[in-house]
């Protein structure tokens, strides 16, 4: 039995002694990706290297833990990737498929998460609306995950990162793009970028930017870990230098309806070898999948040797269990 100070100290500073991450993110949420300081993603991702090299470490810390995932929209890496953590680490998932109706329908959330909260240790929910998430977040006593909304992505970031982190050593610094929509993606990598001190460039078309509030969120970030983030019209100018080029759909789940009109605005910002050019000749290409093939990204760069793809999908399940066991408390239970 290994005591979870083992993992991490605490923090003795001028103004006393300060809970390690273990203990801060013990109970939390996970809404946003900027619910967690700096310290605390560090910490899940050191956390993510460990679980991912020693799995047979953790592989009761979280025994018979029951972990619930209602989604209203489809999913294969998260659904799964959730599924295999939990499993993995001793406990539990039940599927909830909530493609037919919205949360909150049959009865509010906050009497959903006042029941939930008996029966289970975590609540993951992939949603529209992002407040569907922060609403139930508020109710239920055990840690809510968001497992993807209109607005974030945090846990694909985590994955992001992680693989980035393996690739370059560190992402502080690194040069970062993000090329097409700014959606719920391009939103949680702009700020875990931010806090883990990378330079961040997004590329969008006009009106296809992020949304302001997030960048001025993440250009706060970003002064106090030395990074920042650009947004550029551009994508040539994105790109230009990159260490890792990053895109996503340009119709994301629930813009269907946009994809004739989407189509060529977004053109300009297919990721293709032309594109990939202009980066850095060492630079990874990324994507959250599910990909469109040749509309945001070409099979030649998608399925070529400059692709992660599958490294950050892999990814997203030793990320996860890394968040799994430090909000769950479960690096008390490593054997
Ligand atoms: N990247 C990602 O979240 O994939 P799914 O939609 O398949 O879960
Ligand atoms: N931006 C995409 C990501 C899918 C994983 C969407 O929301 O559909």
């Amino acid at each position: 039995m290994t005591n979870k100070s083992s993992f991490w100290n605490t923090t003795e500073t001028s103004a006393g002694t300060l809970p390690s991450p273990a203990e801060s993110l013990a109970g939390r949420d996970l809404c946003s990706i900027a619910d967690f300081s700096t310290i605390e993603v560090e910490a899940v991702m050191k956390l993510a290297h460990a679980v991912k090299a020693e799995p047979g470490k953790y592989r009761w810390a979280l025994d018979a833990k029951q972990m619930v995932m209602f989604f209203e929209k489809a999913s294969l890496r998260t659904r799964l990737t959730f599924e295999a953590a939990i499993n993995t680490l001793g406990g539990n998932a039940i599927f909830v498929d909530q493609t037919q109706s919205p949360l909150g329908e049959r009865e509010s959330l906050a009497d959903m998460a006042r029941n939930l909260e008996r029966w289970v240790s975590v609540i993951v929910l992939r949603t529209y609306a992002h407040e569907t998430i922060t609403e139930m977040a508020q109710y239920a006593a055990c840690p809510v995950i968001n497992a993807l909304s209109d607005l974030e992505h945090p846990c694909q970031a985590l994955a992001d990162f992680l693989t980035l982190e393996e690739r370059f050593g560190s992402a502080k610094e690194l040069k970062f793009t993000y090329v097409g929509d700014g959606n719920n993606v391009c939103h949680s990598l702009m700020l875990i970028a931010a806090q883990l001190g990378a330079h961040c460039t997004v590329g969008s078309p006009k009106n296809y930017a992020p949304k302001a509030d997030i960048v001025a969120q993440a250009r706060a970030i970003a002064n106090e870990t030395g990074g920042s983030i650009a947004l550029v019209n551009d994508p040539i100018v994105a790109v230009k230098d990159a260490d890792a080029v990053y895109t996503d759909v340009c119709t994301s789940m629930g813009f269907e309806h946009e994809v004739t009109k989407r189509a060529p605005i977004f053109k300009p910002y297919q990721v293709n070898e032309q594109l990939m050019a202009n980066a850095a000749p060492h630079a990874v290409f990324m994507h959250c999948l599910p990909a469109h093939r040749n509309a945001e990204v070409t099979d030649a760069i998608l399925d070529g040797p400059q692709s992660v793809v599958f490294e950050q999908a892999e990814n997203r399940m030793h990320a996860q269990k890394a968040l799994l066991l430090l909000l769950l408390g479960g690096t008390n239970n490593v054997r």
